[in-house]
């Protein structure tokens, strides 16, 4: 049996956890930054930086002391090198570096993105290769095929906004607040979803792609007009964001031999009408759906650490010259999507 301490830093969130290559979390602590970037409706990068530059190293300290451990007990140091905020990824990057070379422990660098994928396997050791992967939060928006540790097939990915980014925004022009899926979702719940007609973009198209940019615009256009209640107006966004997200996966695995089971990950995936809809697009499929546990779902330092077990159980690990990437493609096979930034 294995230790590896995580560490992520690459959004709103500071983390770290210790994870034992037999799924066991043996410590953690996170510190969300909401209430910091709440005033502005979003992430403010350089009050992200300072936040996670003020509270990573104690919080280390404090899972190490939890655990009763030494750096030099641990049998490898993992952190987030990218893709996110380039002022983050670099705090607990360059944290990592220090530990590793300090204790002499081995460095992974951990795509930010492996660790949502493959985050569904420390809650569930039965859940096996491959698997297909929707990841829906406020920075990604992507369905993959994970085949096995370091081999992922995205299929699917935003030209525009993430989806959560989209709740977000709706959230917003409702007077809502931030983060603002949960309230979007409360306030559908008391609304009529079939009350405002709201554009379904891309559905239809065989590109497999997602676009919420001209959803965003039509709430706003809605709003605007003073027609419509408020309710109706975050109810029909829902619905037209499940019938968005269930036509992109039937694009995308339909064609596929039989994939057996489809995971849900991100925060995007706390919302219960999203997730009802993705268990029946598996039921009807006969596919295992799988949802983790929500606080492995949101950016977490534990599927970092396991990640890095599973890295290091494949026989790998990184120099301490590994550069952060602000972008890094999971798949860099994919083809280039048309319009697609940095969300891609
Ligand atoms: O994974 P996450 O915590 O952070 C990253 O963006 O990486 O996801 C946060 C996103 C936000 O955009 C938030 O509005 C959305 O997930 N979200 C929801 C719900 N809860 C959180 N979206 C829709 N319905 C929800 N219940
Ligand atoms: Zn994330």
């Amino acid at each position: 049996m294995g230790i590896v301490l995580g560490i992520e830093s690459s959004c709103d969130e500071t983390a770290a956890a210790l994870v034992t290559t037999d799924r066991r979390i043996v410590a953690q602590r996170i510190a969300s930054q909401v209430e910091a970037h709440a005033p502005y409706g979003g992430v403010v990068p350089e009050i992200a930086a300072r936040a996670h530059a003020e509270k990573l190293a104690p919080m280390i300290a404090e899972v190490m002391q939890e655990a009763g451990l030494e750096l030099t007990e641990l049998d490898a140091i993992a952190a987030t090198a990218g893709p996110g905020l380039i002022g983050g990824v670099m705090v607990g990057l360059v944290s990592a570096k220090a530990l590793a070379m300090a204790s002499d422990v081995p460095l992974i660098a951990i795509n930010h993105l492996e660790g949502h994928a493959l985050s569904p396997r420390l809650a569930d050791e039965t859940l096996e290769f491959p698997y297909a992967l929707l990841l829906v939060s406020g920075g990604h928006c992507q369905i993959l095929m994970v085949e096995r540790v370091g081999k992922y097939r995205r299929l699917s990915t935003t030209i525009d906004d993430a989806l959560g980014e989209a709740f977000d925004k709706t959230a917003k022009i409702l007077g809502l607040g931030y983060p603002g899926g949960p309230a979007v979702e409360q306030l559908a719940k008391s609304g009529d979803a079939d009350a405002v007609p709201l554009p379904r973009p891309l559905v239809g198209s065989g590109e497999p792609h997602f676009s919420f940019a001209g959803l965003k615009s039509a709430v706003l256009r809605a709003k605007e007009s003073g027609v419509h209640r408020d309710e109706d107006i975050a109810a029909s966004f829902q619905k037209a964001a499940v019938d968005c997200l269930l036509d992109r996966l039937r694009v995308s695995l339909d064609p596929l031999d039989h994939v057996p089971s489809l995971v849900v990950a991100g925060g995007v995936a706390a919302n219960q009408k999203i997730r009802s809809a993705l268990e029946g697009f598996a039921t009807d499929r006969s596919m295992r759906f799988v949802a983790p546990p929500l606080a492995l779902c949101t950016d977490n330092a534990a599927m970092i650490a396991w990640a890095g077990a599973e890295r290091l159980a494949s026989g790998q690990s990184d120099p301490l010259d590994f550069a952060a990437r602000p972008r890094w493609p999971l798949d860099p096979d994919a083809a280039p999507v048309r319009g697609a930034g940095a969300k891609a």
